[in-house]
């Protein structure tokens, strides 16, 4: 067997770890306890730099995680931790001279374990469920109420009145998602490590297929033609659970970025806000950014708006007003007659002829400096 010197002793003292070349592929050396060992540093999910984890004496050893999404190995034996068979290559560490080295190739070979993800098959295959003729119109309701105390709600009324009435007139299948009743974590910025730490679907959704998100991928991505998403307006923004959302749906825009890849094409999104003061123009401008850069198309004229006026205090009569306002059952009805109108149009455009003129990780400014310590 080969050996490849690395580095002096000195430069790994002890409660240290280190990032190595073996001629193209890298290594992640550790010294704890006394010991130097050295395992492959790509991470056998998705390649995240295992020498940059922690380490901790955990389970039956010591163990590093790695940074990105918390698999664990046994620095010494490479193994996955007690239970899960997944083994990382492990390589063999002489110390000659002063100078470490290391086997040119591993002497346990890296395994990994086929992780069953059959509930996350047609998200993965991106089985889409529209077609030429499909009307499917999705609503997504962003408000915050609790199931313990229902109340009247103006931004999930107007969706509803929406929804109904795409199916009185066009025959739509629709279909509403509440968010409040989906429990799903929040984002955990993967994107900050690496933007491919950031996976479709979300690496939270990959590790929890039960998290309520994955309702959302598939109806949203897979499923709809037509989404109308309704929020409250609340300290001048959209809720809280729309950003919540959001954040999570930076996975769809990553494909992208990472991959060239368009998830979201020939869909058509619009809007319903309501608020007690003002701030529309702001909040449709800000969900509009956010739904394009996602791929999707607006009709002309594409939300609903309702506010009151900055001195509206008298919060009372907002619902009581809402009831009778004959703007907003006219509005529910148009911003469905204008969205299923362009959606006629955009069936019909070839999205080989769209480019998504989002920023890939090719143009950034800093492409050409190495960063050493990633394996991709
Ligand atoms: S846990 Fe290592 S790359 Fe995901």
């Amino acid at each position: 067997m080969n050996f490849i010197r690395v580095c002096h002793k000195d430069e790994l003292p002890d409660n240290s770890q280190k990032i190595v070349n073996i001629g193209k592929k890298k290594v992640a050396l550790f010294h704890f306890n006394g010991k130097i060992s050295a395992i492959a540093n790509a991470c056998l999910h998705k390649a995240g730099p295992l020498g940059l984890g922690e380490v901790a004496a955990k389970y039956d050893g010591m163990y590093v995680t790695c940074p990105w999404h918390g698999w664990e190995y046994n620095i010494e034996t490479g193994s996955a931790p007690p239970g899960f068979p997944d083994q990382q290559a492990l390589y063999e560490v002489k110390i000659e001279s002063e100078f470490i080295s290391v086997s040119e190739e591993p002497i346990v070979k890296a395994h990994r374990e086929h992780h069953n993800n059959s509930l996350l098959e047609d998200l993965l295959k991106l089985k889409y469920q529209t077609s030429e003729k499909s009307l499917n119109i999705l609503g997504i309701s962003t408000t915050n109420l609790s199931s313990q105390l229902p109340r009247f709600s103006t931004s999930e009324d107007a969706l509803e009145k929406s929804l109904s009435y795409a199916v009185e007139k066009y025959g739509a299948t629709t279909k509403m998602v509440k968010l409040r009743d989906l429990e799903f974590k929040n984002c955990e910025g993967y994107y900050s490590q690496h933007s491919h730490a950031c996976t479709w679907p979300c690496s939270i959704t990959e590790m929890n297929p039960e998290d309520g998100m994955t309702e959302v991928y598939e109806s949203m991505i897979l499923w709809a033609d037509i989404v109308i998403v309704s929020t409250p307006i609340r300290w001048g923004n959209a809720s809280a659970l729309y950003y919540k959302m959001a954040e999570r749906l930076n996975c769809v825009q990553n494909q992208i970025t990472i991959n060239n890849k368009v998830l979201v094409k020939n869909k058509v999104a619009s809007f319903i806000i309501t608020g007690g003061q003002d701030n529309i123009q702001q909040v449709a401008g800000q969900m509009m950014c956010f739904f394009t850069d996602l791929g999707f198309t607006f009709p002309p004229f594409s939300f609903l708006g309702w506010s009151r006026g900055w001195t509206s205090e008298d919060m009372d009569k907002n619902v009581m007003q809402f009831k009778k306002s004959e703007y907003i059952k006219r509005t529910a009805n148009e911003i469905v007659d204008n969205a299923v109108e362009v959606l006629k149009q955009i069936k019909k455009i070839d999205n080989g002829n769209i480019h998504a003129i989002k920023p890939k990780r090719s143009d950034s400014l800093s492409f050409d400096i190495e960063n050493k310590d990633m394996n991709i």
